[in-house]
C-alpha cells in the first residue's frame, strides 16, 4: 500500500528529545517493508515561537508562514537523519520534488511547501499527488473530539466522521500563521475530493501507525 504519514510537530519536537526521532524511525523502518510510506513533519511550538517573533517585528502573515515552514523542513532534516540510509537525504520542497526523490526508493520526508496551510494540508495534497491509499495523521490526541479534549473532560471522540461534518466543525477556525487548528480546511476540501481514505491517531506512541493501517485506532475520516 501508498501511504502518507503526517507527524504533528506537537508530537515529534515536542519534548526535543532524540528519541522520538529514532523511535519513529524504527517504527517507519518497519513500516516501509510491506508499504510505501512518505513523510510529512510538522512544526509544533518551535515553529509558533519563530512565528510569533516574526510577527512582533511586524511582519507580513506570508512571511510568518514561511518561517514556520523552515522549521517544518529543519524537523523533517532531524527525521531524515534518524532514518539514515533508509531516507532520501534531502528534504522536497513541492510535491513534484517528493514524487522525484521517492522513486529512489528511499523513503521521503518532507516538510511545509508554501505559505497560507498547516502541514496537514500538505499531507493530504501529497497524498492526492503521489495516489496514496492511506492518509495517516499522527496528532497529540486520540482522534478527533465533539470539542477539545485538552479543555473538557467529557469530550466525546468520534470513530468516524464525514469531510461534511468536518468541515462544518472548522469552518470559523482561524487561519493565521501559527494557528492553523486541529485540522485545516485546505486538508479537508482535499480528503473529500479525492475520497482519501484518512485516519488521525494519537502519535505519542508510533507503534500506533501501524494499528492504524490494521484499522484499529483513532477517528477514521470518511470520504462523501
Ligand atoms: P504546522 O503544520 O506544524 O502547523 O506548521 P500547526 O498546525 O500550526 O502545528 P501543529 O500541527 O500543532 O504542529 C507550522 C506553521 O508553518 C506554516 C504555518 O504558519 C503553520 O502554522 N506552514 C506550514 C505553512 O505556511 N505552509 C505549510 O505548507 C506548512
Amino acid at each position: 500500500m501508498k501511504i502518507v504519514v503526517t507527524i504533528g510537530g506537537s508530537i515529534i519536537i515536542k519534548d526535543h528529545d532524540y528519541r522520538k526521532f529514532k523511535a519513529y524511525a524504527d517504527v517507519l523502518r518497519e513500516m516501509k517493508k510491506d508499504h510505501e510510506v512518505l513523510v510529512v513533519v510538522g512544526g509544533g511550538k518551535t515553529a509558533r515561537d519563530y512565528i510569533d517573533i516574526a510577527r512582533g517585528l511586524g511582519t507580513s502573515e506570508a512571511l510568518c508562514d514561511d518561517i514556520g515552514i523552515d522549521v517544518t523542513r529543519l524537523n523533517a532534516r532531524l527525521l531524515i537523519t534518524a532514518l539514515e540510509d533508509d531516507a532520501y537525504p534531502a528534504v522536497p520542497h513541492n510535491f513534484s520534488e517528493a514524487l522525484e526523490f521517492s522513486q529512489s526508493g528511499k523513503m521521503v520526508v518532507m516538510g511545509g511547501t508554501e505559505p497560507a496551510h498547516s502541514t496537514d494540508a500538505v499531507g493530504s495534497i501529497l497524498a492526492e499527488f503521489v495516489g496514496a491509499e492511506l492518509l495517516i495523521n499522527a496528532t497529540s490526541v486520540d482522534g478527533l473530539y465533539d470539542k477539545d479534549p485538552n479543555k473538557y473532560p467529557d469530550a466525546v471522540m468520534f470513530e468516524e466522521v464525514t469531510t461534511s461534518q468536518m468541515m462544518d466543525m472548522f469552518k470559523s477556525k482561524d487561519i493565521k500563521a501559527g494557528t492553523y487548528e486541529f485540522f485545516d480546511q485546505t486538508a479537508i476540501g482535499i480528503i473529500k475530493r479525492s475520497a482519501i481514505k484518512t485516519v488521525i491517531i494519537n502519535g505519542d506512541d508510533p507503534r500506533n501507525l501501524v494499528k492504524a493501517i490494521q484499522g484499529k485506532i483513532g477517528t477514521t475520516i470518511v470520504p462523501e
